[in-house]
This record gives structure tokens, sequence and C-alpha cells, in this order.
């Protein structure tokens, strides 16, 4: 490998940069100067310890938290600035969360079309068109008429990618979308996050499937006591972490880069995954 992998997206300037990022709760400290950018079209995982930091910085990334130091710029707009209309920046902005936060009493095609039809104004039928043609891309159009009681969590989940993926965001942010799932669930989530990688969406990802960071990520961020402990391309990450807090995280998961190599020189042996307790 060579000492300067190309990333994604490196030649045009990045979607999203964050500059020594500072942000406070009262006396905690939880993101002490954090700096690192999300290339147009990659897939970047943030990994790291609970209560590292990760959630606060996507939260920071769609000026849903207001940072007390330092620069978060989305396609070059600073979101820290006073007079960022930060309303019309989050349109441009899907998010994803662990809870999926679907209103219980509308259908699952009615959940994907509310802000096409509140926001954007859209006619009925063309949101519906659009509802319709997302559910198919999650799978689930046959589910369009339930309710969210009606459907399990990692269908719910997938309803709530399609609904972030209504308004065409130019960026999707993920906070553990699956932690909250049955095991069964989490891989029909995970495959459809693959399949939005593949098709070239730019995507954010706090995960603690260390599998699909190594797999599907292009890059990957460190995060441990409010800081980026290190970020690099998964295969050095998970193969060749350089800081020794970044291998104890890993084999606390039950990562071990050493262990059994599949034979494609790529060593990846995954034990059952083991949830940090916050
Ligand atoms: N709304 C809040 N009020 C006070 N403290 C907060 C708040 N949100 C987060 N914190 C604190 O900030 C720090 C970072 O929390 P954050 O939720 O970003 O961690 P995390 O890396 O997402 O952890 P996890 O993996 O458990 O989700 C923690 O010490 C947490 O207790
Ligand atoms: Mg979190």
């Amino acid at each position: 490998m060579s000492g300067h992998p190309t990333r994604v997206g490196e030649h045009e300037p990045p979607i999203l940069l964050f500059e020594a990022v500072v942000k406070r709760y009262g006396n905690v400290l939880a993101l002490d100067g954090v700096h690192f950018h999300v290339n147009r079209g990659e897939v970047v995982c943030l990994i790291g310890p609970s209560g590292s930091g990760k959630s606060t910085l996507l939260r920071c990334a769609n000026g849903l938290e207001a940072v007390d130091g330092g620069r978060v710029i989305f396609e070059g707009i600073d979101l820290v600035d006073r007079r960022t209309n930060l309303v019309q920046v989050r349109q441009r902005i899907g998010m994803v969360f662990q809870h999926f936060e679907l209103f219980p009493h509308m259908t699952a095609l009615r959940n994907v079309t509310s802000g096409l039809r509140t926001v954007r104004r859209m006619p009925r039928l063309e949101a519906d068109a659009r509802g319709l043609a997302l559910l198919q891309k999650v799978g689930l159009v046959a589910k369009a008429g339930q309710h969210p009681a009606e459907l399990s969590g990692g269908q719910q989940q997938r309803v709530a990618i399609a609904r972030a993926l209504a308004m065409e965001p130019d960026v999707m942010l993920f906070d553990e979308p699956t932690s909250a799932l049955d095991p069964e669930t989490i891989g029909e989530v995970l495959s459809v996050m693959k399949r939005l990688a593949d098709e070239g969406m730019t995507m954010v990802v706090v995960t603690h499937e260390m599998d699909f960071a190594r797999r599907v990520a292009d890059w990957v961020v460190v995060f441990d006591r409010a800081r980026v402990l290190e970020e690099g391309p998964p295969a050095r990450i998970f193969e060749q972490p350089v800081v020794a807090r970044t291998r104890e995280f890993l084999s606390h998961l039950g990562w071990h880069a050493d262990a059994d190599d599949a034979g494609d020189g790529v060593a990846r042996r995954f034990a059952p995954r083991e949830r940090e307790t916050s």
C-alpha cells in the first residue's frame, strides 16, 4: 500500500469539514478540538468508545447542536455563522438515528412522503410515486400501507432511511442505526446502507458494527475522549492501528487484526458483538 492513499473525492473541496470543533456540556468537554473532513461520495465511519463524542459530532454536523469553538463547514457554508439558515441547510442533510422516530399514526408511505408534502409542497400523486419508489428501494413496497407498530425494528429503520432519502439529501448521517435492532434484522438494514454506499451516497456512519466499517467505509475516524485518535482507510485502521488505544478499543470489541487470515491477505475475524455500556 502506498504511504499516501488517495481518498474518494479528494480532488474537490470536502462536503463536510470540522475544524478545531469544541463542544461543552457544563463541565463535560464532549468535543475537544476535533478536526477531520468528509469528501463527496465517501463513506466515513466514526468508531470509538462510549462517551467519546461521536453522537455529539453528528449533531454538530447538521447544526442541531451549537458548538463552543471551531468551525463546521457544510458545502462551503459555515454552520457556526449566525446568518446561516440552518433550516434550509438541514434539508440537504439526511439523518437516521438509533431510534427510528417514525410518526406512529402514519403509514410507512405517509412517513416517507410527509416531508415532501409539508416542506416541499409536492402534489400528493408525485410524492406518493416517489415514496413508493423509495420503499421499493429499501425492499418495503409491500408494507406501504402498514403503520410503524405493524413493522419489525429493521423494517421501521428502513422506512426511516427511505424518509431521509425522500428529501434528496447531499449527505446522510447515521447514528448507530442498527444498535437498537434484533440481531436478525441488523443485516437487512446494513445491506440497504451498503447499497446506498455503492450508489455513491455520501455517508457518515457512527457504528459499533466493525465488520460493516471494515467492508464498507472508505475512511475511518477513531474517536476517544472527545478527540480524534487517528483516521485512515479501514485496512490501515483495522489491520495496523498506529495508536495503542485504537488497538485496545478494537480488541475490546473482539476484533483482532492478527487473527485468521481468510486467504486474501486480509486478516479479519470478529467475535460476536460486545456492547460498551454507557
Ligand atoms: N445533552 C447532553 N448533556 C450533557 N452531557 C452530554 C449530552 N450529550 C452528550 N453528553 C456528554 O458528552 C460526552 C460525549 O457524548 P456522546 O453522546 O457524543 O458520546 P458517543 O461517542 O456518541 O457515545 P455512545 O457510543 O455511548 O453513543 C459524554 O460524556 C456525554 O455524557
Ligand atoms: Mg452516541
